[in-house]
């Protein structure tokens, strides 16, 4: 196989997961094996959570992208989240903390100064704009934003 049709097949892949449709990425340490930053039930506890609320949300290949990473460094805190392009790194990402993240950055394009451990500089110029998404979660351009307590806002 050419390098060529390679990339091309990786190019297919990378949309079909979403990735040319993606305006937020979140990468969350979940390196159970190293464990560092959190206790390796507590990593697999917030992955579960995000994949499941994101799959709620009906978020997932419509607008954000998650990925489970390795080690990322840091090891205090965790687990210890990443939230691109906006380079806002997040610590004790509980499901509690996920939540926020995600109903506060992921959709409504705010960072969450609360649980914030740095930001990258190249990354000031937040895009603010949120992903408007229905009340049931599915996302729209023109409904308002879901909250959790099932009204808009
Ligand atoms: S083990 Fe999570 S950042 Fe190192």
């Amino acid at each position: 196989m050419s390098i060529s049709h390679e990339l091309l097949k990786a190019s297919r892949s990378a949309e079909k997961l979403g990735v040319t449709r993606a305006h937020r990425h979140i990468l969350l340490c979940a390196d159970t094996a190293t464990a560092k930053c959190a206790g390796a039930k507590q990593m697999r506890r917030s992955w579960r959570y995000l994949k499941e609320r994101l799959k709620q949300l009906k978020l997932e290949g419509c607008g954000i992208l998650r990925t489970r990473t390795a080690c990322m460094g840091v090891c205090k805190a965790g687990p210890i989240a990443v939230v691109m392009p906006d380079g806002c790194w997040y610590g004790r990402c509980t499901p509690k903390v996920l939540e926020r993240i995600i109903q506060e950055h992921l959709v409504a394009g705010r960072v969450v100064d609360d649980y914030l451990i740095a930001r990258m500089p190249q990354a000031e110029a937040l895009s603010d704009d949120p992903i408007l998404v229905s009340a049931d979660g599915s996302p729209t351009g023109d409904r308002p934003l879901r909250v959790e307590d099932g009204t808009s806002r």
